[in-house]
């Protein structure tokens, strides 16, 4: 294998914040151990066409404290075909780049693996999305700060909700996982949370709320995972306002919200050490890996692990929603 001299970094797909932190460290370790770093802007879009400029230590000052990305992000339609691969291959090889460290969530590693497949490249990659749905890891860069951002969300919404005694819906991200949803719903003590992992009848629904009010509780919160399939929080109240008129229902989304302000300590720990991490891995030959935390241990996932959506959500979570809920 030939030796790594440059390394290229880019952040991909949903921004989350610690990204910059994960930027950061991969540039400085790097640096730190003898590499070059090239800094790529827009995720792929910017080996696709070229963005690509050197960093130094100083390209990442000051930006362990900042949400959203300094490379900037994008969802790339040109790399999913293999022209536009191509193009990234031979943009790579004229500067200078030997291998990869790419942060992004599921469909951006799928790239790399694909890309890694083609072209015999070492890539390895960082768990960076607020979703948390990547396989072979306990937590990826972003959940945390995310998690906390929709707590404080739904803490206001509690204030409101409870002076006027209403039903509140707040739907979160999470693209089809319903780990936001599950844990902000514990650590705000909303009355249930609805995700796509779970069938939640309507019924049943009605009867967690009904539950919480006859217990002399003056509000009710229901955490909903965003779901294309069922509409989510808007669906599910236009549902509860059609069965249940009695209830007095709101609905808020906090959608972009949640990707971005400044990284928790625990997203900035983690970005650190997942992004020093990167850069060990290369320098031992690793490729086509992401790094994983597990019982607080850095791992490596082989991409193939990480993308296949092998997580499944904790039953005892929705359990202590339930009990806690009375
Ligand atoms: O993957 C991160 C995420 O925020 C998901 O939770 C959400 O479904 C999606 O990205 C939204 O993407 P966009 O910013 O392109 O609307």
């Amino acid at each position: 294998m030939a030796q790594i001299k440059t390394i290229g970094v880019l952040t991909s797909g949903g921004d989350a914040p610690g990204m910059n932190a994960a930027v950061r460290a991969v540039t400085r370790t790097a640096i730190y151990n003898g590499f070059r770093v090239m800094g790529i802007k827009r995720g792929y879009y910017g080996l696709v066409f070229n963005e690509i400029e050197e960093f130094t230590s100083k390209s990442v000052s000051n930006i362990i404290q900042q949400g959203g990305t300094i490379l900037k992000t994008a969802r790339c339609k040109e790399f999913t075909t293999p022209e536009g691969r191509k193009a990234a291959y031979e943009n790579m090889k004229a500067a200078g780049i030997d291998a990869l460290v790419v942060i992004g969530g599921d469909g951006s590693l799928s790239g790399a693996r694909i890309f890694a497949e083609e072209y015999d490249i070492p890539i390895v990659g960082l768990p960076g999305t607020i979703d948390n749905d990547l396989g072979g890891t306990d937590r990826t860069i972003g959940y945390d700060t995310a998690l906390n951002t929709i707590v404080e969300a739904v803490d206001k919404i509690r204030d409101t909700a409870t002076s006027h005694e209403r039903l509140f819906f707040v739907e979160v991200m999470g693209h089809m996982a319903g780990y936001l949803a599950l844990n902000s719903a514990i650590a705000s003590g909303a009355e249930a949370a609805i995700i796509p992992e779970m069938e939640t009848e309507i019924d049943q629904l009605a009867d967690l709320i009904n539950r919480g009010f006859r217990k002399s509780k003056s509000s009710a919160i229901v955490l909903v995972a965003e779901n294309p399939e069922t509409g989510g929080a808007m669906g599910l109240a236009q549902r509860i306002k059609e069965e249940f008129p009695e209830y007095d229902a709101r609905v808020t989304i906090l959608g972009h919200l949640q990707r971005g302000g400044s990284p928790t300590a625990a997203d900035r720990i983690l970005a650190s050490r997942m992004g020093a991490q990167a850069i060990t891995a290369l320098g031992e030959g690793q490729r086509n890996v992401m790094i994983g935390i597990k019982n607080g241990e850095l791992i490596y996932v082989p991409f193939s692990k990480a993308t296949c959506h092998s997580r499944t959500i904790d039953h005892e979570g929705i359990d202590i929603v339930k009990m806690l809920s009375i």
